[in-house]
């Protein structure tokens, strides 16, 4: 069967613009400033070796089928379920993607906004510490701080409504062809540096040498959260991104670049943060302030220092906004394309929803520190945002996209996306859809089951 083709539909001018885009989406604060964090709380080579599990068994395969499904039916993640004459009740995973995306914007807008202070703190030279104890004092002084947070959270969510209420697609295949690139340049030159420090070789030993009786439940849990977070999946993202590809994309091979040049960043950040953590004898397990204590510790020994700062907090700033701007377009089609709502309309609705959430998360710090639900829970939105749309519900909808895809999707229309209508030959079809069918479907589930403590 051919793809239905909608001609009006914006498309990806280069193949290096589809896979900068896509990385763009998928490259961000995840790998840079989450990756190091959960592989810090959770035994470093033990997390690592589950992630990359996660990624080439359940991540990959599954970013074919967003992308897939996407092209196919030239929808957001709505519209394609409608197109593929899904009957019941398919939808529902766009609204999981829906509360997911918000929940995501919600605090990483916060972490985002944190890039934007030291970014400013590194333009005014307000980062001079001696040692590592002065990052860690700023850092908490500033976090907590009741205004300042919220402040850049607020700037950062207007330079993400500015971006999307416009239309996006040219905008950001242009900014990532650039920054994706000059990204990678910076992180290998501060790669370098980390491997020459002292000690750096305790912190390779922890980031690679995998301690088997370090893989519990949570740390399954936790690697099997970041894959899809890193990789933006399970919320229709990919798949939106999936439906401005052109008819001879390779779907598969676009796929397994974006998760390997993805993984290779987030790798990329263990190498340069690990070193540096044994090397100032500080322990890895540091939580969220992990790489804004590390990182700027780390220039402020480099030779031009506050150059690298300024560069590298700029680029952080912008690789996290292409992937807000990503996870934003997730409720701004459906509202717009869906409910028939003005662009203007949809991101304004976006956004009003985005600060009430970004607002929460950014006093989870400050005032917000020591919430209370009647006295029977503490609740902190910062950590609940994070853990249920990274834990909970990507998992869950990229579990049902999977099942879609490899149950309820025509065979014959999968191949022919993937195949370009028997254009091209994938080799790994029906490994693919082994994935798709069972491997993907049931390995979630029990992860979800021994995370519950059922098992
Ligand atoms: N993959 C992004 C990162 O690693 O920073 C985060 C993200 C973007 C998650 C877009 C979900 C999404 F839809």
């Amino acid at each position: 069967m051919a793809d239905s083709i909608n001609n009006n539909r914006a498309q990806f001018a280069t193949r290096l613009g589809i896979i900068a885009t896509t990385v763009g989406s998928a490259v961000g604060l995840g790998n840079i400033w989450r990756f190091p964090y959960e592989a810090g709380n959770n035994g470093g080579g033990a997390f690592l070796l589950c992630y990359i599990l996660c990624i080439v068994i359940l991540g990959i395969p599954v970013l074919c089928a967003e992308f897939a499904i996407g092209r196919s039916t030239q929808s957001n993640i709505f519209g394609a379920f409608r197109a593929l004459k899904a009957s019941g009740k398919w939808h529902w995973v766009g609204y999981i993607g829906i509360l997911a995306s918000i929940m995501i914007l919600s605090f990483y807008s916060v972490v985002a906004g944190w890039t934007m202070e030291y970014l400013y703190q590194s333009i005014v030279g307000g980062l001079n510490f001696k040692n590592i104890d002065a990052f860690h004092s700023h850092f908490s002084t500033f976090s907590t701080s009741n205004w300042r947070p919220i402040m850049w959270t607020v700037l950062f969510l207007l330079c993400n409504y500015i971006i999307v209420v416009r239309g996006v697609k040219k905008g950001i295949e242009k900014m990532s062809n650039i920054m994706i690139p000059a990204l990678f340049v910076l992180l290998i030159i501060f790669c370098i540096n980390s491997l020459m420090m002292p000690n750096a070789s305790e912190g390779l030993t922890f980031l690679f040498t995998p301690d088997f009786s370090k893989i519990t439940p949570k740390v399954v849990v936790s690697a099997l959260g970041q894959a899809f977070f890193s990789l933006s999946l399970g919320l229709g993202t990919m798949m939106t991104y999936g439906s401005y590809f052109s008819k001879d994309t390779h779907i598969v091979r676009s796929a397994t670049i974006t998760a390997s040049l993805d993984t290779l960043v987030a790798i990329l950040a263990g190498l340069i943060i690990f070193p540096a953590v044994f090397s100032f004898g500080m322990s890895p397990v540091q939580g969220p302030a992990l790489v804004f204590e590390v990182l700027p510790s780390i220039f402020a020994q480099m030779p031009g220092g506050q150059i690298w700062s300024i560069l590298f907090f700029f680029l952080l700033f912008l690789a996290s906004l292409s992937s807000t701007i990503s996870m934003s377009e997730v409720s701004i089609a459906f509202l717009s394309e869906e409910k028939k709502m003005s662009r203007t309309k949809a991101s304004t609705l976006n956004l009003a929803v985005a600060l009430v959430g970004g607002v929460l998360s950014a006093l989870s710090f400050g005032y917000l520190s020591n919430l209370n639900f009647f006295g029977l829970f503490d609740i902190n939105f910062f950590n609940f945002f994070d853990f249920t749309s990274s834990n909970i519900l990507l998992p869950l909808g990229g579990m049902l996209i999977s099942i879609f895809a490899g149950w309820i999707l025509e065979r014959s229309r999968l191949k022919d996306t993937l195949t370009n209508g028997g254009k091209i030959g994938v080799r790994t079809f029906s490994l693919l859809v082994l994935c798709l069918k069972y491997l993907a479907p049931i390995c979630i589930m029990l992860i979800f089951l021994l995370g519950l403590g059922i098992f």
